[in-house]
């Protein structure tokens, strides 16, 4: 298994991957990325975007973007399929995702998990990452 830089040809199934998992939503409305969204975003020197593969299959992916001028980062997606979780996969790619960053010059890194998430906030934890303030998500369309 083994964790590489995500290239275009990943796209299909990141996104396949991406849009059915409910851990990823935000609301109702704001959900997973946008195909064209991603396909902009792979191209992005400045982010970090990552996938775990066994041997040809994709088996996770960590996206993460850089905030410039804050000199901060946030992961805003990871995920491990289930039948390869708990064996070090998602610490694995949070790590590899920490030492890109830290060779940017990044150094403080967060992610927004869902409350009822217990799964990724004890992951988080485990892993190093200290719990923030709960916060609630407001949306508005604007037509
Ligand atoms: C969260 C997620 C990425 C964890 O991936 P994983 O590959 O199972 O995690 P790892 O095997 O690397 O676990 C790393 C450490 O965290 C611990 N851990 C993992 N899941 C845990 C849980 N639910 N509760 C407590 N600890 C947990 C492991 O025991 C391990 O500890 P150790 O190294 O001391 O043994 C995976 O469960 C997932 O994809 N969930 C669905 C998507 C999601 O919720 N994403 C987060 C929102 S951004």
């Amino acid at each position: 298994m083994k964790i590489r830089t995500m290239q275009k040809n990943d796209l299909k199934t990141v996104y396949q991957l991406g849009k059915s998992i409910k851990e990823l939503r935000f609301t109702e409305k704001i959900g997973f990325w946008r195909k064209k969204n991603l396909h902009k975003w792979v191209k992005s020197s400045n982010d970090i975007l990552l996938v775990a593969e066994d041997k040809t299959q994709i088996i996770g992916f960590l996206l993460s973007m850089v905030h410039k001028h804050s000199k901060s980062a946030i992961i805003e997606n990871l995920y491990v399929k289930k039948e390869y979780r708990k064996i070090g996969m998602g610490r694995n790619l949070v790590e590899e995702c920490l030492s890109r960053l830290k060779k940017k010059g990044i150094n403080d890194v967060w992610a927004e998990i869902n409350q009822r998430n217990r799964n990724a906030i004890n992951f988080f934890k485990t892993i190093g990452f200290i719990k923030g303030y709960t916060f609630v998500v407001v949306e508005k369309i604007i037509d």
